[in-house]
């Protein structure tokens, strides 16, 4: 059971622009109005802009910039995702939590957010540098009904979505280096990981890290990544809202999914291939011990990168296996 003050914080923010009357959230809450009133000015004293008009009622102008599963929930307009939000001040990883979670049948759409992480996870086992409140590290729980085969397309979907969002809030041109790492210019800015636990013909869900260097300057960053990784504020020299990414995001990503159930990959195949880094450009690749040249042509429905070889041919690339 949630607590008066969020259940205040809800009803407020299912109502959004219009005020709510201290009657109508005593009567809804079963709490006298001295305790409405008292606990409005908790929220006030917690960075809530609140207005108050006499015969009228209350309503929230802005929430603090402190994450917390109530500042995520005001003004996001999805449907299904991130409607339950799992926020830690710190946590190990996220993603960890979420396959928990997800493990014990939570819903789908489920998202789990923390300020800081003390063990982020990244791809191939790496560590992913996230013991800080400067990024966003989040991760979402889907259960999609596709093949197995086909998740990576969630991964190149989550990809464009982030590419759109990040490019619209900060004005700068952001690439995808296939299959999953968000560049400016030749610094990484984000990464994704999808993780899935499915049967051979069923998913039984996907979880889909994000894990984005919003505020941080570079200098913030571990000494053996400084050079390679780059963060929003470092690339514009502007502080961006958590808050405001994050929703943004998650609406995107909804829209971009329930656009995916629909009409298929073809759509998210074309988007990914005008955001695509090196994207007609000659690459260096290796199979085993054998090295040749190619140019990058798209992706196919299994995620997997084209290459147009030197005798134009086109070969399919499954694993890490380009010299970027
Ligand atoms: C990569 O580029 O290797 C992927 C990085 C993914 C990091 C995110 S941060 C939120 C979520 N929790 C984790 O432990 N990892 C992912």
């Amino acid at each position: 059971m949630s607590s008066t003050r969020e259940r205040i914080i809800a009803l407020l923010a299912a109502n959004n622009e219009s005020y709510v009357s201290g009657q109508a959230i005593s009567d809804q809450l079963k709490i006298s109005r001295t305790a409405v009133w008292k606990q409005m000015k908790v929220l006030k004293q917690d960075g809530y802009l609140i207005e108050a008009i006499p015969n009228k009622g209350y309503r929230i102008i802005s929430t603090p910039n402190k994450l917390s599963e109530n500042t995520l929930q005001w003004g996001l307009q999805t449907k299904w995702l991130g409607k339950s939000i799992n926020f830690y001040d710190e946590i190990d990883s996220t993603q960890t939590k979420a396959n928990h979670l997800a493990q014990q049948g939570c819903k789908h759409g489920t998202v789990v957010i923390a300020n800081s992480q003390q063990a982020g996870r990244g791809r191939m086992n790496r560590a992913w540098h996230s013991n800080n409140e400067d990024g966003i590290w989040m991760s979402m729980v889907l259960r999609p009904t596709i093949l197995p085969a086909h998740a990576p397309q969630f991964t190149l979907l989550t990809g464009t979505v982030l590419v759109d969002i990040l490019s619209e809030k900060t004005g700068i041109p952001i690439k995808i280096k296939w299959p999953n790492d968000l560049f400016v210019g030749d610094k990484k800015v984000a990464g994704i990981l999808t993780e899935m636990q499915a049967e051979q013909d069923q998913i039984h869900y996907l979880v889909i890290g994000i894990g984005i260097n919003v505020n941080q300057y570079t200098k913030q960053l571990p000494a053996e990544i400084r050079t390679k990784a780059t963060s929003l504020r470092e690339a514009t020299g502007n502080w961006f809202s958590k808050i405001e990414l994050i929703q943004s995001i998650l609406y995107a990503f909804e829209t971009a999914y329930e656009r995916h159930q629909e009409i298929g990959f073809s759509e998210i195949k074309r988007n990914w291939e005008k955001r695509g880094y090196k994207m007609n450009q000659n690459v260096t690749y290796h199979s085993g011990n054998i090295q040749s040249e190619g140019i990058i042509k798209g992706i196919n429905e299994n995620g997997a990168l084209l290459i147009e070889s030197n005798d134009n041919e086109i070969i399919t690339l499954y694993s890490a296996e380009i010299d970027w």
